[in-house]
């Protein structure tokens, strides 16, 4: 028997991967660029069991005690290791114990930090790696794309090259090149209504989709010039025309989505005063109503008394960028 327990972060993304040009192999029909956050994770178990016994896959409270994974995590569990399992011809039982660091009914994605876990514990564990392609590959089996760029640490870019088998993500710049913070600002906690998936069939009806795949070619280059000369003024504006384009997509989608709530709108308001008042700060949403405050820091401290005075905030997370999977001497169980 052998065992391997991990981590694996989630990211936020600057340039949205929103459609896809082959929902079989889950390709997005543009390039997206993510930050790698540093405090939301997920942890992964992995023990391999005697060659009769069935999988066993758990959740880890918040009180520390392991209980059986409720039935959605579990289908998307065992759907995702199917799928390691027939690219990698591994198949002995395993006994899976997973959790996050960060709430996981808070309405950020957990699925990118999850399935990367779970992609990077397999492969350790069935000792294939440890190269960031084929994981970056591994992680996108999960249907997730977005996990595919949490294989890397750092300002990470996903190409989705549809001539290459594991279309993976790469680094921009290491997480060093630019300690940014996150403020995570959850004006609702809620799981939402319509899964990504969806998002992603349903952005194609948009009659501006179109446009912006053409709009998306030279955003992407000037968002990482400016990534790399850590110009944030440069970053912002591009940030945040992304971010209001992602739900411009989705509203205008037939049947439209809407993410956003009154709070929503508050950060980002709130944000772009802070910005003409001098502060490098500047907002992006997940297809989600929650805010993700991005900001330099020498302005976090007063960044973050700012949103702290905001109405309609659940709850705030104090994120950063951070680096990619790490093996870990602890075990889940
Ligand atoms: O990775 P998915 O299938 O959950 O889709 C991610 C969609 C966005 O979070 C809205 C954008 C992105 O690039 O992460």
């Amino acid at each position: 028997m052998s065992k391997i327990s991990v981590s694996s972060p989630s990211n936020i993304a600057l340039i949205k991967y929103w459609g896809m040009s082959d929902t079989k192999r889950t390709l997005p029909a543009n390039r997206s660029l993510s930050m790698t956050l540093s405090r939301c994770v997920s942890l992964c178990t992995l023990e391999t069991l005697g060659d009769s016994s069935p999988d066993e896959i758990y959740w880890r409270g918040e009180d520390g005690t392991l209980e059986p994974a409720d039935p959605i995590m579990r289908l998307g569990i065992e759907d995702h290791v199917r799928r390691l399992r027939q690219c990698s011809d591994f198949w002995q039982p395993l006994r899976i114990a997973t959790t996050n660091t960060f709430p996981t009914s808070a309405g950020i994605t957990s699925s990118a930090s999850g399935f990367s876990a779970l992609a990077f514990a397999f492969a350790s564990l069935f000792g294939q790696l440890p190269s960031t392609d084929p994981l970056s590959g591994l992680a996108r089996l999960s249907g997730s794309g977005s996990a595919a760029r949490s294989v890397l640490g750092g300002f990470v870019t996903w190409p989705g090259d549809a001539d290459d088998p594991h279309s993976p993500a790469r680094q921009l710049a290491a997480a060093s090149h630019w300690p940014l913070h996150d403020i995570i600002v959850v004006v609702d906690g809620s799981a939402k209504a319509t899964s990504s998936r969806i998002g992603h069939q349903r952005a194609l009806s948009s009659p501006f989709y179109q446009r912006r795949q053409q709009l998306l070619v030279e955003r992407f280059r000037n968002l990482q010039h400016a990534i790399l000369a850590r110009d944030f003024a440069r970053v912002a504006d591009i940030v945040e025309c992304e971010a209001i384009e992602l739900h411009l997509i989705a509203m205008s989608s037939v049947p439209p989505l809407f993410y956003w709530q009154p709070a929503t709108l508050s950060v980002f308001y709130r944000v772009q005063q802070l910005r003409r008042d001098g502060l490098d700060a500047c907002t992006t949403f997940d297809a989600g109503p929650n805010a993700h405050v991005l900001c330099t820091p020498e302005h976090y401290p007063q960044v973050l008394a700012a949103i702290r005075e905001l109405d309609g905030v659940q709850q705030i997370i104090q994120d950063r960028i951070g680096e990619g999977p790490q093996v870990l001497t602890q075990a889940l169980f």
